[in-house]
């Protein structure tokens, strides 16, 4: 394992050996270049790339502009700040040429060692070999159970495990479709309606204010779960879809138009590709797809390729769902912000499976399910920083949203009542923050590292079924496995798992784009969670083998 001083310093830089150092260092280098030589705003695309062995370490002095100062480059090169600022963060090396370039910006030597640490034993092969820490240490709230991790103890947990199937225990391996909810979820939504269900803030009486209570508890969940800022930032909305649809049409209308472009990744879920082309269409935008390479890994020397002054927004996901990738979100938004380009990650698959932290990323806009995460149907969360939501104009209209209406005029109330039109989904809210807070109690790091496990062993299991073909094999992956089997229909081997008390799904998965780049437009789909264990993947692996032949 190369450990990551001696990373920075002395290997060669490549994408493949130190994934981002060589596209930050290519990002400062030109941004050097173009500050130097034009001496003016970076609206337009950077020159062409110089070669990351173009930036000599230390920086020499002479790189200095004189009169710039830190105060005057934010002014000069919009999103050159945050660049700087996560790359002095990330390489020391880049670090030196970015405060040469303009001193006195950064305030304190980055101190990138205690930044990085290295991967867990037992990593997958080819992985990176160090993860990013956050810039500082977050106040992180104590809450119960956080013991270690034990997959049968909280199989305990979830009443729907624990049935039969067509005569066979139910083996849920279709996670990435819906989990199912613990015991705690269901009683705090049944004690909801059972004791306090009332409408909310609109009338003054007992159990509406309990109701009130209950509801904003629960956006005060999600924003201890994302590590928000703020309960302002949180917006309730249906699920994943509404939200992205909500930010293509309440953010794209007012800031898109002809010749602008929306970047999104060729292994996008049709939520976050649909609405963006329908805003695409009414506004005059278009569409950029990242590509993936034959594992389902983003190109990430393409990606930057598409970003220009041309771009508006990135919208990717944080996993894939047909695929499992889990895309380098800290690298995307540190290229797309180096643009000014806001950037949307999707977590309806990556919150079920890691810890989530905005501010840590730095993420614009990040949207996510409640039945994902083993919560309710019918509600899911948008986290905005606040500055946008604050621009953004509605997109519904009806009650709740408003301070005051006439036939002349609507006064609209703040965020993130402005975007919650209607009764929202009370109950809803209640069980989601009981999901939040039980997923917290479980430890999401320690989810992480014990499904990782998993999947290598499922995989690893997988690999010896004849004729099978796995669909995305990206080197850091989660949850998925989707495969087609030589000589079978999808359909079938899906039907076949369910008279053995398999559920997995057969289909497209809602990201046709994905499965077409691998030459099929359906797999049979297996995805975890933290509650299955070694003997579901056993007897999924078994039931594989007794395939009747064709
Ligand atoms: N979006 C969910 C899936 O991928 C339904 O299966």
């Amino acid at each position: 394992m190369t450990t990551p001083e001696a990373g920075f310093h002395q290997s060669p830089v490549t994408p493949a050996s130190l994934p981002g150092e060589a596209a930050h260092a290519d990002l400062v280098a030109r941004l050097a270049r173009e500050i130097y030589g034009q001496g003016q705003a970076l609206s337009e695309p950077f020159a062409p790339a110089l070669p990351a062995s173009a930036l000599p370490s230390p920086a020499p002095a002479s790189l200095a502009i004189p009169g710039l100062d830190g105060a005057a480059f934010a002014a000069l090169v919009p999103g050159g700040p945050d660049l700087l600022r996560r790359i002095a963060q990330d390489h020391p090396r880049a670090a030196s040429f970015a405060e040469a370039i303009a001193p006195g910006f950064l305030p304190a030597p980055p101190a990138a060692p205690s930044r990085l640490a290295p991967a867990a034993p037992g990593a997958a092969l080819g992985a990176p070999d160090y993860y990013f820490l956050p810039a500082e240490p977050r106040s992180v709230p104590v809450l119960p159970v956080a013991t270690a991790f034990d997959p049968e103890r909280v199989r305990k947990d979830f009443p729907a495990l624990h049935q039969s199937v067509n005569g066979h225990r139910l083996v849920w391996l279709d996670n990435a479709a819906t989990t199912h909810k613990p015991q705690s979820v269901i009683d705090a939504t049944s004690r909801f309606y059972a004791h306090d269900n009332s409408n909310i803030h609109r009338a003054a009486h007992t159990l509406a204010a309990r109701a009130t209570d209950a509801f904003e508890g629960g956006r005060e969940a999600v924003r201890r779960f994302l590590n928000a800022r703020s309960t302002d930032e949180i917006v309730f909305l249906r699920g994943t879809t509404e939200a992205i649809n909500l930010v293509a049409n309440a953010y794209g209308r007012a800031n898109f138009g002809p010749g602008d472009e929306i970047v999104l990744s060729q292994i996008e879920h049709h939520a976050n590709i649909v609405p963006w082309q329908m805003v695409a269409q009414a506004t005059g935008a278009t569409l950029r797809v990242i590509p993936v390479n034959d594992r389902g890994e983003l190109l990430l020397d393409q990606f930057a390729a598409l970003l220009s002054g041309r771009t508006k927004i990135v919208a990717v996901t944080q996993v894939a769902n047909a695929l499992g990738t889990v895309n380098p979100i800290p690298e995307i938004i540190g290229l797309a912000h180096a643009y000014g380009v806001p950037v949307l990650v999707d977590a309806a698959q990556s919150s079920p499976h890691m810890p989530l932290d905005v501010q840590a990323l730095d993420a614009d806009f990040l949207v996510f399910s409640g039945h994902k995460v083993f919560g309710p149907t019918g509600i899911g969360a948008l986290y905005g920083k606040k500055h946008l939501l604050d621009a953004m104009p509605p997109w519904q209209g009806g009650g709740h949203m408003i301070e005051d209406v006439t036939f002349a005029r609507t006064v609209y109330r703040g965020v993130p009542e402005k975007f919650e039109a209607g009764t929202p989904d009370i109950g809803g809210a209640v069980g989601l923050g009981a999901a939040l807070d039980y997923l917290q109690g479980v430890g999401l790091p320690a989810i992480a590292a014990y499904e990782h496990g998993l999947l290598d062993y499922a995989q690893g299991g997988l690999a010896e079924i004849r004729g099978l073909r796995l669909i995305g094999t990206a080197h850091h992956k989660a949850s998925v496995m989707s495969f087609v089997i030589e000589g079978q229909e999808n359909a079938a081997i899906a039907q076949h798992l369910d008279r053995h008390g398999i559920a997995v799904r057969a289909g497209h998965h809602c990201a046709l784009p994905a499965l077409r780049r691998f030459g099929v437009s359906e797999s049979v789909r297996a995805s975890l969670a933290f509650y299955n264990t070694r003997e579901d993947v056993d007897v999924f692996l078994a039931a594989l083998r007794t395939l009747p032949r064709r």
